[in-house]
């Protein structure tokens, strides 16, 4: 089974506000509510290409009502666990001549609820693949990932670990299947600024060095790198097309990675598919079908 982990979920209320004055009173002229977290967002893609995946991390109050109930009537798997007091947080997403996000801080956790979290991990098994992906809540510390990982008892799980900085820095030493860190998170990392491919290379193999298996270094339309735990490196652009939301184009590739490895084993084909799926979301609405994913994949050889 696939587990994705979202650890401080949102629900995204976007309002289309024409001419926003502030102090004043505006209405909104369209609204709608979406829910989303990254290890959420990798959980539908995996879902719209049929694999069952089970959602987790920490919900809380109506918002996180919300998402669980959201996911459900989609058909997905959840098992959060719920916080109280607290509620998950709203980020308000202002569509005007400019887009103004205000993003909230969400639930603080207690450690029973970390606890719960971490004792979950003891019931992975063999051949399970874990994916934790995002930002934390405030209040945990920067070892948390590095603490799921460190509570799994089976041998053989494939941890993916989509974080920023000692997020993800802690997690190494666990030595993760896969990391995902985009250009510009590879540069923080070691306090660079990153612009060529061998940069990218560069860095990518400090990582291995530092005990990842293999690291993936998305470049937004510039395609992807990976860095295999073979010694090999793949470079690929990404498809072309016309670009209409990115939000969750970097959760979408890791999707697509998982599935294109689990259907092949093959690191040549999991990029391609992870790279058809990114696109495939960037080159729609909202997170991209399987029929969106496999048209872009036809025609990206
Ligand atoms: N403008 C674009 N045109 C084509 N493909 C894109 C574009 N932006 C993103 N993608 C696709 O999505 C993948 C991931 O994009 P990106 O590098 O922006 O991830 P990210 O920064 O982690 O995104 P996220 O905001 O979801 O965390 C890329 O490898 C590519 O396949
Ligand atoms: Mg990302």
């Amino acid at each position: 089974m696939i587990y994705t982990v979202t650890m401080n979920p949102a629900v995204d209320y976007t309002v289309l506000v024409p001419q926003l004055v502030l102090g004043e009173v505006n209405r909104t002229e369209r609204e709608a509510y979406f829910f989303g977290g990254k290890g959420i967002n990798v959980s539908v893609v995996l879902h719209n290409l049929g694999i069952e995946s089970v959602a987790s991390g920490f919900v809380a109050g109506f918002t996180g009502q919300f998402i669980r109930q959201g996911l459900h009537s989609l058909g997905i798997k959840s098992d959060f666990i719920e916080l109280t007091p607290g509620m998950t947080r709203i980020n308000v997403k202002i569509k005007s001549d400019k887009e103004t996000d205000i993003n909230g801080i969400g639930p603080r956790v207690d450690q029973d609820s970390v606890n719960t979290l971490l004792k979950k991990m003891e019931t992975l098994k063999d051949g399970d693949c874990l994916v934790l992906a995002g930002a934390v809540p405030k209040n945990l510390g920067t070892g948390i990932y590095s603490n799921l990982i460190n509570s799994i008892k089976a041998g053989n799980v494939y941890v993916i670990v989509d974080a920023t900085e000692d997020y993800l820095l802690n997690t190494l030493k666990h030595k993760p299947f896969l990391v995902k860190p985009n250009r510009a998170e590879l540069g923080q990392l070691f306090g660079k600024e990153i612009h060529t491919d061998s940069d990218i290379v560069f860095y990518a193999k400090k990582l291995q060095k530092m005990g990842a298996r293999n690291v993936l270094v998305s470049i937004g339309d510039k395609g992807a790198v990976l860095v295999t735990e073979n010694n090999r490196v793949i470079c690929r652009d990404a498809p072309k097309g016309q670009v209409k939301n990115t939000v969750g184009a970097g959760d979408s590739l890791t999707a697509g990675f998982i599935a294109g490895y689990m259907h092949s084993a093959d690191f040549d084909y999991a990029l391609r598919y992870g790279l058809a799926a990114g696109s495939a979301t960037a080159f729609s609405d909202t997170l991209a079908t399987k029929e969106k994913i496999e048209q872009v994949l036809n025609g990206f050889e």
